[in-house]
């Protein structure tokens, strides 16, 4: 049978496969720092090249950020769209990876080998089991099972500034009849999954000035207003001792979850005291009286990403700062408006911000929060699919993360999309040391393989 053939053929091109993402993995594609603009690029002509040699025709299209690579092939059967993002987070802080971020290499791990290395999990080794799978069917079949467009972007990691535009000015050559996004995770490491719910995204720097210097704390502290106390004091008003957030309005369009969600959920046996033991610790925070799995599946948060503020190097300096800011996301849910949100928060900021000090805001993307469409008969056919591939039937969860493009298709193409990823909790995305188990990948290209047939 041919599906076994292209299984097979994927089991013996892995040491080839993992070569190639090696080479991938070796560009410094960091989206959200402007040194490695070019670095960005050089992933998307990796990307380009790599295309063709599957004879899809690819290139890149440029935009005010970074380029965007499309490519076509085939024009039979269903019109299926692939996503995925070139880019990867920054790599602080650096000295806590054991070995150069963009130096990858595959290691022994606990659980069997992992590739080691920034972007291995999020989201290059995820984008190249799609097209990997895509090689070993056209090595057996001489083509492709069906019209493809792939699509793959350079600004996820920095909140997608140009991709609203380009989907509008591009969306005949984009619309297809379903996206498939592979940038989402496992529920665990036998048990597959479909996410059907994202959470959105609204992100904030708040920049508060006091005095038009830095001052010696000795001689002006205590008459001088401090600015890290201002944005101390607002940021601690952000939550109240609930664990509920303060803004007004911010649960406006926060649903309950169905019941019927509820049972499925229940059913798959969260280990909550696991989640949290994985990390250090043993205590849920944010709401009371809500479960972990709730609050990071279907309940929206606020977190303070970073503080800058005054003397943070060695050694002590008795400064009072000019300065002090912060960088604050809201993670959304339902149907809680992004945009009504952001300017209830910067009402909510300024109140609190006193005469003789000013603030200014940056902001950092806005999503509103996406639920896909699990009664289209191509989510029975994959969960099977992967149900065939891995050792537990598959799953449909919900995903405490954000994909802002998913939104995006639905309301700008009228596209949906189906996120099926081969992510682990421990994959350490975004933090030092990330790694991608060879199982994901490999397993992970099987199983677009599988569901490649069951969809064409
Ligand atoms: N791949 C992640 C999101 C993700 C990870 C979803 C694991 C489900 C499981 C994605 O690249 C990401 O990190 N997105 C950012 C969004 C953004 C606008 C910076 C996020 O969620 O923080
Ligand atoms: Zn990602």
């Amino acid at each position: 049978m041919t599906l076994e053939k292209v299984l097979s053929t994927i089991d013996d091109n892995l040491p080839a496969a993992t070569e190639r993402l090696m080479e991938l993995l070796r560009i410094p594609s960091i989206s959200t720092d402007p040194a490695f603009h070019d670095a960005c690029e050089a992933a998307a002509d990796w990307l380009v090249k790599d295309l063709a040699s599957l004879g899809v025709e690819a290139r890149k299209y440029p935009t005010p950020g970074k380029s965007m690579v499309v490519g076509h092939v085939g024009d039979r059967g269903p019109h299926l769209m692939f996503y995925g993002h070139y880019d990867v987070q920054p790599v602080d802080p650096l000295d806590l990876w054991e070995r150069d971020p963009f130096d990858p290499e595959v290691q022994d791990g606990p659980d069997g080998p992992v590739i080691r290395g920034r972007g291995a999990a999020d989201d290059k080794g995820q984008l190249m089991t799609f097209v990997e799978a895509c090689r070993a069917w056209k090595a057996v079949h001489g083509s492709l099972p069906c019209r493809l467009t792939f699509f793959f972007e350079g600004e996820e990691e920095s909140g997608s500034p140009s991709l609203i535009p380009f989907l509008k000015e591009h969306a005949d050559m984009l619309r297809a009849d379903l996206c498939l996004i592979c940038d989402t995770g496992l529920f665990d490491a036998q048990t597959p999954a479909i996410t059907t719910m994202l959470r959105g995204l609204l992100g904030e720097e708040i920049i508060i000035t006091g005095p038009n210097k830095d001052l010696h704390s000795g001689l002006f502290g205590g008459a001088a207003i401090n600015p890290v106390h201002v944005l101390t004091r607002i940021l601690a008003g952000l939550r109240d001792e609930m664990g509920r957030i303060t803004v007004p309005g911010f649960y406006d369009g926060v649903p309950e979850l169905p019941k019927d969600i509820q049972a499925q959920w229940e059913q798959l046996g969260f280990d909550a005291a696991e989640f949290l033991g994985s990390v250090g610790l043993s205590v849920p925070a944010g709401e009371a009286g809500r479960s972990a799995l709730e609050m990071v599946w279907s309940r929206p948060t606020c977190e303070i990403n970073g503080i800058i503020g005054g003397y943070t190097g060695d050694g002590f300096k008795t400064v009072l700062p000019s300065k002090a800011s912060a960088k604050v996301s809201f993670r959304l849910v339902g149907t809680q408006d992004p945009h009504a949100l952001r300017k209830a928060f910067r009402e909510q900021v300024r109140a609190g911000v006193p005469a003789d000090c000013t603030v200014e805001f940056k902001e950092h993307g806005n999503a509103p929060a996406s639920v896909m469409p699990t009664d289209d008969p191509a989510f029975e056919k994959a969960r099977l699919a992967l149900s065939d591939e891995w050792p537990r039937p598959a799953a449909f969860i919900g995903s405490g993360g954000s994909i802002p493009i998913a939104g995006y298709f639905q309301d700008i193409l009228g596209v949906d999309s189906m996120l099926i990823g081969f992510g682990l909790d421990d994959d350490q995305i975004h933090s030092p040391n990330e790694k991608y188990n060879m199982s994901s990948f490999h397993k992970g290209t099987r199983s677009w393989a599988r569901i490649l047939a069951a969809l064409t």
